[in-house]
């Protein structure tokens, strides 16, 4: 088999990728070791930027989207069980969030890519690139026991924080940056109604809480927890008890509890990976970067980095230019690292670190209070939380 683009990973980047570059008329085959319901039924988050909402437009995939997906023009934070809320449409000069779950983006893109016919081999096993930094680089896999192969001219490594693209940069070469938060977020997801319209990030002196959203009739609430936190051990009135005690009595009050029908628990994680090229290979997605999941960047990360990389290859193919695909990797990183020091920040001011002392968190504490007064501290969250242009 012969290919432009080999595409490992069927997540959002790679799946994103491909639609990208069908669009350009360029060949490309997604090597995916999973099934299609398995990647659909990972709960992920659910804040779409205006750079993703804008591309999945542009792709003719905002159908379902706009009319099921929530538009979100502000956004809250509460100290202690005060509320305030961040005007992000009139900070921004008129850009909002879609509020959409990961789940259903998936279900699109899926959708879409089996009527234009994107190739995608789900189930692929044991796929490894191969002479990567050579001039003919190709992929092999196993399928139903018999070994396959596919030569291309670029492999792209959208496999995640658990692929296997990135090890084949030299450890000579790669870089890592990396900072494992003390704790980790319990989610759970219930069929009851929110109980604010807009997202409410809740810093309490007891730890983080997040009361998130699907729809109108389905809530995401979280809370801040221990790493090793044993799932056991939270049934759902105690779980519903806790939320409720860190979003304050005046969210409190709206809380609506039902059963969970989905419960996990997340690591919080910031890693940068550098560069996201080698040769012939190109990483984007998780598996060149992780951020903790405080702003929702994860997915939008993902997209801006196949935004870059399909510039770069079209660019690539239609004039013979490589200056993109040379530049791809500092262009990424560069707003891959701002979006790491939001999400860092975002984190750090939010929750309850172990080591903290009363100092910490009336720094915390004051921090949230100057920027519940100032409008340009609001600013800076909110161009953010929208999404960094795509320079
Ligand atoms: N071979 C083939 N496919 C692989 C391999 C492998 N060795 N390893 C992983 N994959 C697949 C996974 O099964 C998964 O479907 O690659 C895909 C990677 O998808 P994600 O982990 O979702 O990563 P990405 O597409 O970069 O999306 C980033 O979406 O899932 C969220 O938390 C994630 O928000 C982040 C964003
Ligand atoms: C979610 O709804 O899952 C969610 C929302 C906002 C975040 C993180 C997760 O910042």
């Amino acid at each position: 088999m012969r290919t432009k683009i080999a595409i490992i990973g069927a997540g959002p980047a790679g799946l994103m990728l491909a639609h990208l570059l069908q669009r350009e008329g360029i060949d490309a085959v997604i090597l995916e070791s999973r099934d299609r319901d398995y990647i659909e039924g990972r709960v992920r988050a659910g804040v779409l930027e205006q750079t993703t909402v804008n591309l999945l437009e542009r792709l003719g995939l905002g159908g379902r989207m706009g009319r099921e997906g929530l538009i979100h023009t502000g956004t809250k934070l509460a100290i202690d069980g005060e509320i305030f809320r961040i005007d992000i449409q009139e900070l921004t000069g008129g850009s909002t969030v879609m509020v959409y779950g990961q789940q259903e983006v998936m279900r699109d893109l899926f959708d879409d890519a089996a009527e234009r016919g994107i190739k995608i081999i789900f189930n692929a096993a044991e796929v490894r690139p191969r002479e990567v930094a050579g001039s003919r680089p190709y992929v092999t896999w196993r399928e139903n026991g018999t070994e396959r192969r596919l030569d291309c001219d670029f492999i792209a490594g959208c496999d995640g924080f658990h692929g296997v693209s990135r090890g084949c940069i030299p450890k000579t070469v790669l870089k890592t940056f990396e900072r494992v938060y003390p704790f980790g977020w319990l989610g759970i997801l219930a069929d009851v109604p929110p109980a604010n319209h807009e997202l409410i990030y809740a810093n309490h002196e007891r730890g983080f809480a997040l009361a998130s959203m699907r729809s109108a009739t389905r809530s995401r609430y979280y809370i801040q927890c221990a790493v090793d936190e044993n799932l056991a051990d939270w049934p759902d009135e105690r779980f519903w008890d806790e939320v409720a005690r860190r979003l304050g009595p005046e969210t409190a009050a709206h809380v609506v509890r039902g059963p969970s029908f989905e419960k996990s628990i997340a690591p919080l994680r910031s890693s940068v990976t550098e560069p996201m090229r080698h040769g012939k290979l190109f990483l984007a997605g998780d598996a060149a970067h992780i951020v903790p999941p405080t702003g929702a960047k994860g997915l939008n990360l993902a997209v801006a980095d196949v935004i870059f990389l399909a510039e770069a290859l079209t660019d690539f193919y239609q004039s013979g230019s490589a200056s993109g695909i040379d530049h791809y990797s500092a262009r990424a990183l560069a707003r891959v690292w701002k979006a790491e020091r939001f999400s860092w920040w975002f984190t750090s001011i939010t929750h309850r670190f172990p080591e903290m002392d009363g100092f910490a968190r009336k720094m915390q504490v004051a921090e949230l209070n100057y920027m519940r007064g100032s409008r340009a501290a609001q600013t800076m969250l909110a161009e953010n939380y929208v999404g960094l242009p795509l320079q």
